[in-house]
């Protein structure tokens, strides 16, 4: 297994195995892996002939407030879940690699990126949207990997690739989880031992929304029904929680076709996202 520092170096090993006809597959990270993050890699492993994860803290998705300095930095566990995973190079590029001019240039998929996560987390999906072009930029794959986990960053990535015509695959991967429900996440270290046996509730209660779904008769409904759930929980602080569209993350109008519930909740300082189906 390789590991790659800057993005000419990832560049050249990448352009090489496309040359010798191998396709590459790319799953971005920011460490702290886990085997949510591992199911990625499997199913890069599965689909394509060389597996590419990078793993940067990228300092442009955190606001102000966040937890950018504190956010867990785990390199030899990273490495050795990747090594075990068959990964064929790391690519870890340092900030001043990545920002070498500060941040001068920046990518905006607008409309999609000012709801949900967007509105609590202001100019944070411009942060994901321009390391993630610069990412793929660097390793050209046939195929990056994303998790459903971050439902919106996906929707995000995907009408980026649209907008600007990248000929690189945007593919959805499903939620790993706990085997209580809690989907795995980097910052699940951050919760307490109390917090962590509460958190489940989560995504009952996303279940018991999409459940209510076919029996009820308003998208509010649904949402109340899952929000009633979630307030039950001690210590819990609801963000969001809101049916929308599947494709375009609007607001469901009517209880029709693809939606998707998700939910962002505060239990004390972590936040925990999450999300369910809801076809009817
Ligand atoms: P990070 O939070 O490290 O997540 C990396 C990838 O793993 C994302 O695509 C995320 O959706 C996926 N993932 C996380 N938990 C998962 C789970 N339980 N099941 C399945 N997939 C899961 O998302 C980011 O990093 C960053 O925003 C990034 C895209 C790397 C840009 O900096």
């Amino acid at each position: 297994m390789k590991v790659v520092r800057g993005p000419a170096g990832m560049s050249r090993l990448a352009a090489g195995w496309r040359r010798a006809g191998l396709s590459v597959g790319f799953v971005p990270t920011m460490g702290a892996l886990h085997a949510g993050h591992g199911s990625l890699i499997r199913r890069a492993r599965r689909r394509d002939d060389r597996v590419v994860v990078s793993i940067f803290v990228n300092p442009a998705q955190f606001g102000p407030n966040e937890d950018y300095g504190r956010y867990p930095r785990t390199w030899r566990p990273d490495l050795a879940l990747c090594r075990a995973e068959g990964v064929d190079a790391v690519y870890h590029p340092d900030a001043e690699a990545m920002y070498p001019e500060g941040l001068r240039t920046e990518v905006e998929v607008k409309g999609l990126s000012d709801l949900l996560c967007g509105k609590s987390r202001p100019g944070h999906f411009k942060g994901v949207a321009t390391v993630v072009l610069k990412l793929l930029a660097a390793v050209r794959p046939d195929r990056a990997y994303f998790g459903e986990k971050d439902y919106q960053q996906l929707v995000i990535l995907k009408a980026m690739a649209r907008d600007l015509d990248l000929p690189w695959g945007i593919v959805g991967c499903p939620i790993l989880r706990e085997s209580d429900g809690l989907a795995l996440s980097s910052r699940n270290r951050y919760l307490t031992a109390e917090q962590r046996q509460a958190s489940p509730a989560i995504w009952a209660a996303l279940r018991e929304g999409a459940r209510a779904a076919r029996g009820a008769r308003t998208p509010s409904e649904v949402v109340k029904t899952a929000a009633r759930r979630i307030q039950a929980i001690p210590g819990a602080r609801i963000d969001y929680v809101s049916l929308v569209d599947a494709r375009t993350l609007a607001p469901a109008k009517r209880l029709k076709g693809r939606l998707r519930l998700l939910a962002a909740v505060r239990l004390g300082a972590t936040r925990l996202i999450d999300n369910v189906p809801v076809s009817l």
